[in-house]
């Protein structure tokens, strides 16, 4: 186990407070990149007091435990986001190549602002200039599983982030 659902509860309680406070006045449109950060967006929304409407996105990038390099668009938006302050959810920034894709579509569409909050960021140089505005946890390089995150598509519903291992031959 690397992060206690515990920790993860603690740390939630915190971001979420950040961003009321970031947010006081405004209303929020939160976006889920599915489907890894459902879980993320729906517990740490559960603690914000902002004004907040959702929505989803879906892009693909990993086959197994390889990140593809190549983002594809599954799912659109249904709701317009000019004028809007749009904040993204990831749930682990590994790459960015996600991140990057996603930044430059939707900000082609004009939001007031637009923001991140991420899980779990991987200590990487790759992904040094993607700016998380709400950071959960800072981590190594492994690859983690549970709390959204998954191995083709396991793991999810596992309340913890843990590091996986493949099996002893
Ligand atoms: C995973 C993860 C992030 C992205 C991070 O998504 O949930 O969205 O990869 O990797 P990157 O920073 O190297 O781009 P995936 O495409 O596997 O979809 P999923 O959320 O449905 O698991």
């Amino acid at each position: 186990m690397l992060l206690s659902a515990e920790e993860i509860s603690a740390r939630l309680e915190t971001l979420a407070g950040e961003i009321d406070a970031a947010y006081a006045g405004r209303e929020l449109r939160a976006i889920a990149i599915l489907k890894g950060s459902v879980f993320f967006l729906t517990d740490l929304l559960k603690r914000v007091k902002t004004p907040v409407t959702v929505d989803f996105l879906q892009v693909r990038s990993y086959a197994g435990t390889e990140s593809s390099g190549n983002i594809q668009l599954i799912h659109d938006l249904s709701m317009d986001i000019q004028g809007r302050d749009v904040l993204l959810f990831e749930d682990v920034v590994d790459t960015g190549l996600t991140l990057r894709r996603i930044l430059d579509l939707l900000s082609s569409r004009r939001p007031r602002s637009l923001r991140i909050a991420a899980l779990l960021k991987k200590k990487l140089p790759e992904n040094r200039d993607i700016a998380c505005d709400f950071l959960g946890f800072e981590i190594g390089t492994e690859y983690v599983v549970g709390y959204g995150l998954d191995l083709d598509e396991r793991y999810r519903n596992l309340p913890y982030v843990a590091v996986w291992k493949p099996e002893p031959k």
